[in-house]
């Protein structure tokens, strides 16, 4: 019998990624997915700690499942309730204590086991027969066999698809918690990412982003081949090499970087890869190298600057985009400056900027000089309106060119479809919906603070998908 499941993703395409291999996972099952909680049997809420407050956000998604799972009960059916990823990670038992209604708490890395979770917890409520499940599951491990040998093969895929290589993080910027939660970085061997990759422009991606918390640190191993006799690692620059050889893959794009780890074959592979994309998520922080330091981003702003340059001698046209932080502890309106004269030079084509705030456990949370809210709030205005103009001027540039636009989701406008240039730029057009998993030529007319847009240009006939 056919059952729902419901799963809420919050935060990253890495958590997008994971809730997908969920729902494939389940299928076997017959779990079927559903939008709506109050019919699902099974409720997921996939976490990520990375924003202020996320766990009273999950609480209080928590609140509202619970109201379904109550009502559900009153007509004679279950819901069982897990948690996932990052806030479960950090949170464990805790979230059993809060929330004794939920059934499975488990982290990131142990997602692969949730069968088996489902299997105990059913049992149990076999036992306790319409009286609840007793008490939840929490599996929070870091286990020492990797969850993606325990993955079925991807059963969909849309145009633009995710693949993520490489788990984890060894950085520990003094503001983050994602080495606390994700854990120890973890690159996949080669073989699997390039079967995982194959199988997805069988199912129909044309588009492929692969995805690690810090994706360019990626040091797979790959297996012997004819000319070297013994296992290697291979880097991300020899792996992009190796997909790029992937008849109908398109285009290729990778997220998020660490400056640090950009070397000299991934840089070299922007000028020689066609399907790499132009455009480049590496997110920098901030322009002090002062506060760098306090960061521990193992970089200065020179650093930074020296590697937008190469990989601008690599390929010309590549775009940027960053990630900014303000008001980290102890930054100064000189710091604050640095960061907008660091804009001002690379002239960013998009960018995600954030006040500072405490995450539970990150040694940047006990530091002196902590910036008033105010004042973190003043400066992040003054900087977002520096980056949209940079990001409204990046995008006139294109006015005039034609854009190959990758167009792979519906509008919100009615009769609208929407798609990105290689820049990462999004395009609404209003045109018919077979365009949708085409790449097709657009003359740019209009540039917007967040879109350009324009007039199909190919005089060709267009290619429509199969
Ligand atoms: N406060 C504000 N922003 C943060 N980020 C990560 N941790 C914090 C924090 N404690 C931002 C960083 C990172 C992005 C994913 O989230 O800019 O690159
Ligand atoms: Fe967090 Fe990225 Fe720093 Fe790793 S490199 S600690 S994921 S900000």
């Amino acid at each position: 019998m056919s059952k729902n499941l419901y799963i809420k993703t919050y935060g990253c395409q890495m958590n997008v990624y994971d809730s997908d291999r969920i729902t494939d996972l389940l299928k076997p099952l017959n779990y079927q997915l559903t939008n709506d909680p109050a019919q699902a049997d099974l409720s997921i809420l996939n976490t990520c700690h990375i924003r202020e407050k996320a766990e009273q956000k999950v609480y209080s998604d928590l609140g509202r499942l619970r109201e379904h799972q109550t009502n559900r009960r009153q007509q004679g059916d279950e819901m069982l309730i897990a948690v996932g990823g990052c806030v479960a990670q950090a949170e464990g038992d805790e979230i059993l204590r809060q929330a004794p209604y939920v059934s499975m708490v488990f982290g990131p890395q142990t997602y692969h086991r949730l069968p088996e979770m489902i299997a105990q917890i059913t049992r149990q409520q076999d036992a306790y027969k319409g009286k609840g499940a007793g008490r939840g599951i929490v599996d929070t491990d870091f286990p020492i066999e990797s969850k993606f040998d325990s993955l079925p093969i991807p059963q969909s895929s849309s145009t633009s698809a995710f693949l993520s290589i490489q788990e984890g993080c060894d950085k520990f910027c003094t503001f983050c918690v994602v080495p606390y939660t994700r854990g120890a970085e973890y690159s996949r061997p080669v073989e699997d990412i390039l079967q995982e990759a194959k199988r997805l422009v069988e199912l129909g991606a044309k588009e492929i982003t692969l995805l690690g918390q810090n994706v360019n640190a990626y040091h797979g191993q790959a297996l012997r081949t004819s000319s070297h006799s013994s296992a290697q690692e291979w880097g991300l620059g020899r792996l992009l090499h190796e997909l790029a050889t992937i008849e109908g893959l398109q285009r290729l794009r990778y997220t998020t970087s660490h400056p640090r780890d950009m070397d000299q074959d991934l840089i070299d592979a922007h000028g020689q890869i066609p399907q790499l994309m132009p455009f480049l998520h590496l997110p920098v922080q901030s322009g002090s190298d002062a506060l760098l330091k306090a960061m521990n981003r193992k970089h200065t702003a020179k650093d930074y600057l020296h590697v937008v340059d190469s990989l601008r001698k690599a390929r010309p046209d590549i775009a940027f985009s960053s990630d900014f932080i303000v008001g980290f502890p102890g930054e100064t309106a000189q710091d604050h400056q640095a960061t907008l004269d660091l804009v001002k030079e690379v002239g960013f084509a998009q960018a995600y900027s954030f006040k500072y705030s405490v995450r539970p456990g990150t040694p940047a949370g006990s530091m002196d000089l902590q910036v008033k809210e105010s004042l973190k709030t003043e400066r992040l205005y003054e900087l977002q309106d520096l980056l949209k103009e940079r990001q409204w001027t990046f995008n006139k540039t294109k006015v005039g060119t034609v854009q190959p636009v990758l167009f792979d989701r519906i509008g919100k406008v009615p009769g609208q479809i929407l798609g990105k240039t290689p820049y990462m730029q999004s395009v609404p057009l209003e045109a018919p919906k077979r365009l949708l998993g085409c790449i097709t030529d657009i003359l740019i007319q209009e540039a917007y603070a967040n879109s350009i847009t324009g007039i199909i240009s190919s005089l060709e006939p267009i290619a429509v998908a199969a």
